[in-house]
């Protein structure tokens, strides 16, 4: 297929240019709306040779050069990596998951700000971030009247589009056009007080457009790329990640026996990683047949849970794909085509949908406390990993919201269940249930105190159960409030003697 057929707009085809001339046209201070999403869909060349004229802009001195990124969540080395090396990027939001900006931002030299991802939208046409100057899409090609063909995620494209003075478009050759038909762009939201019900019922529902609207007189540059996305291989679930899945799975058998949740489950929702992956691996070896997922991410697992029918079809925003479920993908779009929508981050993760079709939430933590607060973003406190992403959107608004981790980290010198989280995303309120490889703890419908007696006793590695134990016996015997006792001297402490000595164990 030639290159041009992808651009098939005549009004557009004298746009197409290199990735420099096209960087040329971003200045500095912009507010830069990008695509991509979990490693999916982000521009491959611009943003590279925007990092490339920000080095040699900083090398010559004068006034550093840096932008403001603002994606659908994480992308991948090329843009967010290239760009923080050369320390281009002054406020970076809503996720990243980058070696490089996280040591900026926890180094002080890169503001971020996560957000809960269905919100950044709204967030944006509010003006909270300012006025969006341009807008940098990866689309898998260009329809005769303009308008655009999705590429393998959605997340805030929509909105950039709009949102931007000017739009720098890159056409990615290597992105199947056979992805055609796979998205559902709505475009009925508003702010309030003018916002209706999305009409939304079912998680296969269609209640968009096929291709992203984009004015022509937007489009400043067209440039023509030719490169993967990048993610990771996933690990082979290991025996923790086998035990938290086979925990989970007997729960749902347990919630299906006593009739509250229907034999096909709920729509599920299923985060990033490999634990959250190793759970999907457990659902496919299982006997559940026709499940449904109203998600953000697909990841491999469920490539392989809708080829063997364990999933009848999944709702996302974005492709998360090791290279080995890109390949597979592309084998066979047509089968995927038919079982998978792409939609907007905003629609993907809206807390009226999520509520409405009762999603079953299960994403990865930090840290837990005994009273089930959970830190998903913040290592000791302080240090950024990656971001909230879309865990609270799911976990306020699902039927069930469950938190998962292996009861230890760092070779065992950390538990993550402590008595008080360093940082709390996701507030006992929020949390049903917590899970590690030692067993599950459902806290719905218990108290305070009968939450710390479930956690410690289900989920703590029992090198930590003691130390816990001993720490809410305290606690409770302080007298000081038994509705949620504490010993506040003490209770970050663990954390406090890791930083000290490189371990929560006391010998
Ligand atoms: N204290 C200190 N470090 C800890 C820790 C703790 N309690 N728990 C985990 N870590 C470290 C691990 O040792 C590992 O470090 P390394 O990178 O140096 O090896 C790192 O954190 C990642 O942990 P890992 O066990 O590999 O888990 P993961 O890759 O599955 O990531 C989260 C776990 C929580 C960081 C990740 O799921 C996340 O970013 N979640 C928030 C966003 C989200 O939930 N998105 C999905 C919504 S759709």
């Amino acid at each position: 297929m030639s290159k041009q057929s992808r651009i098939l707009c005549s009004a557009l085809q004298h746009l197409v240019m290199s990735a420099e001339e096209a960087a040329a046209m971003i200045p500095a201070g912009a507010n830069v709306g990008m695509s991509g999403f979990t490693g999916a869909g982000y521009p491959k060349a611009v943003p590279g040779a925007l990092a490339e004229r920000i080095r040699a802009h900083n090398t010559a001195g004068g006034q550093p050069f840096r932008i403001n990124v603002l994606t659908g969540a994480s992308t991948a080395p090329e843009l967010d990596g290239k760009l923080a090396e050369v320390d281009g990027i002054e406020m970076r939001l809503p996720f990243q998951s980058d070696p490089i900006c996280r040591a900026r931002i926890n180094e002080g030299t890169m503001n971020y700000a996560d957000y809960h991802l269905s919100e950044v939208a709204q967030y944006a046409w509010a003006g909270f971030f300012g006025k969006m100057d341009i807008a940098i899409i990866e689309v898998v090609g260009i329809r005769e009247d303009g308008s655009l063909i999705p590429s393998s995620s959605v997340g805030n494209n929509k909105t950039w589009i709009e949102q931007a003075d000017k739009v720098i478009l890159e056409v990615n050759h290597t992105q199947s056009l056979r992805m055609e038909g796979m998205h559902d762009i709505y475009y009925g939201t508003a702010l309030p007080p003018n916002r209706k019900p999305i009409q939304l019922t079912e998680p296969d529902q269609r209640v968009g457009e096929l291709y992203l609207r984009c004015p022509i007189e937007k489009v400043i540059a067209i440039v023509e790329t030719n490169a993967p996305d990048r993610n990771s291989p996933f690990k082979e679930p290991d025996d923790a990640s086998r035990r938290i899945a086979e925990h989970i799975l007997k729960f749902f058998d347990s919630e299906v026996a006593k009739g509250r949740l229907p034999e096909n489950l709920l729509p599920l929702q299923s985060g990033v990683g490999n634990i959250p992956n190793a759970v999907l691996e457990a659902l496919d070896s299982g006997d559940y047949k026709n499940l449904t997922a109203y998600t953000e991410v697909i990841q491999d697992g469920m490539l392989k849970m809708l080829k063997s029918g364990t999933l009848r079809m999944a709702s996302a925003t974005a492709f998360s794909l090791s290279p080995d479920g890109i390949a597979e993908f592309d084998k066979d779009i047509e089968f995927y085509r038919e079982r998978i929508i792409l939609r907007p981050q905003e629609i993907s993760n809206h807390p009226e949908i999520a509520r409405r079709l009762g999603v079953i939430a299960t994403n990865a933590m930090i840290e837990a406390d005994i009273y089930g607060n959970v830190n998903s973003t913040h290592i000791m406190g302080t240090r950024m990993m990656n971001g909230i992403g879309g865990s609270g959107d799911f976990a306020r608004n699902g039927y069930l919201s469950i938190f998962m981790s292996p009861s230890t980290a760092k070779d065992g010198k950390i538990s993550t269940i402590v008595p008080m989280v360093s940082h709390v995303d996701h507030t006992e309120h929020d949390v049903k249930v917590i899970v590690t490889e030692q067993g599950l703890a459902d806290l719905r419908g218990l108290s305070p105190r009968q939450r710390a007696k479930a956690i410690i006793e289900n989920c703590a590695h029992p090198d930590f159960k003691p130390m816990l134990l001993d720490y809410f016996e305290r606690a409770c015997a302080s007298g000081r409030g038994m509705h949620t006792p504490h010993l506040l001297q003490e209770a970050l402490s663990w954390h406090e003697q890791f930083e000290q000595t490189g371990t929560m164990r006391r010998e």
